[in-house]
């Protein structure tokens, strides 16, 4: 009879994925479950790709220690291991994630961070099932190593101190989980992994606990397997590019992850380009050699086919127009158009922006912009354009065009701003904001938008006429016209030069000219001040008598503001006098300012 995992050879490998905050401990994890498979090179256990090492069922038997039930089918697992999150933004596919499963790695001892917040925020996205590895529990203060041991046969030999300690710090981890509207526990106290989260504690130093993080990790893609299921290992190829680059002697080349089908050497591919979508021919497929990691190899194995999961770096001409995020897929030759617009298609729909008016984005990918495009809708500000690249004096003059000053804005993310743009922008008022962190962008936007809109409150009460009541107080007509001079008493509000007065009764007397208070010229007299004012237009002793009450005139606009904006903000004597000068003016018409 035959095994369970032989019967399944079709099967494809789950993808999953590594991440975390920078020295958190990603790299380290995955060394521990290579280095443990070098020692079983021999049983040819272990086979590794590119950016991404394929751990066969049998290795992570034996890691598991007999930890792992029967009857399982899943071929194995494919860890990507991520160099910080500028890669992870990549790891789509077609409508969703490249990864089927995904591990956080997180310091134990330095909890959630950044990156840590970045990369669950795009699991939440993609609905990517996905467990935290509580790393580097050996430093937790007086922890005594058991190495390669499970986590609970290591944890129940601490003393009771070191053991409360590693309870504290696990729960704060559940808070922090919980924040972000995860439910959260040590993995043995989960039943229902679909619901909770799983935390397992580990060292990748000690390996205490990966045995129980690779029983959790099958134990999932067991469970998940059917998402695996729609790929195939062979048919045409499809994969998602990680990243491009310049080898030396190789010229332009794309890390790939192929997550579905085969590709081979002369196959004809369509490659999602900076500019648009275009065909080019492979013209070989080069895989490091193996337990040697991508970023330090520079020796590969040359292949004929690659079959999925796997990793591979791609050598095809003009790669060098390739972006990263977007798709490789193996077409036929007739087929070319008909691929290069649906590839089109897909690469618009990540770009597709339907706000009229917002801030600009651009973005390193088509991964990354995806992502913060996701992160700005889910903070409700609204986006006017999105774009891959990096920000050019082109994309300031477009956002010029915008006129609400509040989305005058630029956000880069893992872009640099170009020397034009550099030398343009000390010529305009346009903003830019520059991170590799998202949420770090949007907090910038944040704080930016609320000083501008306090800044603009200011600026629009400065220009606001305010009311004020006066009194024409007795024995002081100092000159009767042309302008009239009288003393007045401030009883309400303020009154400054430029402003018109009214009676009571509606009527117009004038237009204030200066203010004096004790021979000085002064530019506001507020309440319970005595003054000098010349008022254009009446003559004292005819149109107006000393003892009168006037008001100023606040025109309709200024007045809605005032009453509708910002009557929390004024002083109470102000409020009451506008409330009397409103009286006044709704006496003849109820809707005056309303
Ligand atoms: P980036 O790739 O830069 O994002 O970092 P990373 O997450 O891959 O971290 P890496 O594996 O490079 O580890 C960072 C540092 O932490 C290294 O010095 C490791 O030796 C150390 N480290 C990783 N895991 C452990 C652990 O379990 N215990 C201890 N004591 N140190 C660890
Ligand atoms: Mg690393």
């Amino acid at each position: 009879m035959a095994t369970a995992t032989e019967t399944r050879k079709d099967l494809r490998t789950p993808i999953v994925c590594v991440m975390g905050h920078v020295d958190h401990g990603k790299t380290s994890l995955l060394d521990r479950i290579r280095g443990t498979a070098v020692v079983d090179k021999e049983a040819g256990a272990i086979t590794q790709h590119i950016g991404a090492t394929e751990v066969p069922l049998q290795t992570i038997q034996t890691l598991c220690k007999g930890m792992l039930g029967g009857n399982i089918v899943v071929p194995g697992l494919l860890f990507i291991d991520t160099p910080g999150h500028h890669a992870f933004t990549n790891l789509r596919s077609r409508g969703g994630a490249l990864a089927d499963l995904a591990v956080l790695v997180v310091d134990i001892n330095e909890g959630f961070q950044p990156q840590t917040i970045e990369a669950i925020k795009i699991l939440k996205q993609f609905k990517t099932p996905f467990v935290i590895a509580a790393n580097k529990i050996d430093r937790l203060h007086g922890w005594t190593p058991k190495t390669n041991s499970p986590f609970l046969q290591s944890f129940n030999s601490q003393p009771d101190h070191v053991k409360t300690m590693m309870e504290n710090k696990t729960y704060e981890l559940v808070g922090r989980m919980s924040d972000l509207g995860f439910s959260s526990d040590r993995y043995d106290r989960i039943r229902d992994f679909t619901r909770n989260i799983g935390i397992i504690p580990i060292s990748a130093r000690t390996g205490e606990g990966i045995p129980d993080l690779l029983m959790i990790l099958i134990g999932l893609a067991q469970r998940f397997l059917e998402e695996s299921l729609k790929f195939q290992v062979t048919g045409p190829g499809v994969g998602t590019i990680l990243e491009v680059k310049e080898e030396r002697g190789l010229g332009y080349t794309i890390d790939t992850i192929i997550y579905d089908g085969e590709i081979r050497v002369g196959d004809t591919v369509v490659i999602g380009g900076r500019e648009k979508p275009y065909a080019t021919k492979v013209r070989a497929l080069l895989k490091p050699k193996p337990n040697r990691e991508i970023r330090v190899e520079e020796r590969f194995d040359r292949v004929n086919k690659v079959s999925a999961a796997a990793g591979v770096k791609i050598l095809a001409p003009e790669l060098e127009k390739a972006m990263a995020g977007s798709q490789v897929r193996v077409t036929k030759e007739g087929n070319i158009e008909a691929m290069i617009k649906e590839i089109e298609q897909e690469m618009e729909q990540a770009k597709i922006v339907t706000d009229e008016v917002g801030v600009m984005v651009k973005a390193d990918t088509l991964g990354s912009l995806e992502a913060i495009v996701n992160e700005l809708r889910e903070a409700k500000i609204p986006i006017g354009r999105a774009d891959v690249g990096d920000i050019s004096k082109r994309d300031i003059i477009n956002a010029e065009t915008v006129n609400d000053q509040m989305y005058r804005v630029m956000l880069g993310f893992n872009v640099a701003v170009l020397p034009d743009a550099n030398d343009y922008l000390q010529t305009t008022d346009i903003k830019i904001f520059n991170s590799d962190v998202i949420y770090h962008l949007i907090d910038d936007f944040r704080k930016w938008e609320t000083d501008q809109r306090a800044l603009a409150e200011k600026k629009k009460f400065a220009e606001i006429i305010r009311p004020g009541k006066v009194k024409y107080l007795p024995n002081c007509t100092f000159r009767q016209s042309k302008p009239a001079v009288i003393g007045l008493q401030i009883m309400g509000g303020m009154l400054k030069p430029g402003v018109t007065l009214i009676k009571p009764d509606g009527s117009k007397i004038g237009v204030v000219k200066q203010i004096q208070e004790r021979n000085e010229n002064i530019s506001i007299a507020t309440v319970g001040k005595e003054v000098a004012v010349s008022v254009d237009g009446p003559t004292a002793g005819r149109q107006i008598n000393e003892g009168e009450v006037y008001f100023v005139d606040v025109p309709e606009g200024h007045s809605k503001v005032l009453e509708y904006q910002l009557k929390d903000t004024i002083k109470q004597d102000e409020l009451e006098t506008l409330m009397e000068f409103l009286a006044i003016k709704r006496k003849d018409n109820p809707f005056w300012g309303r």
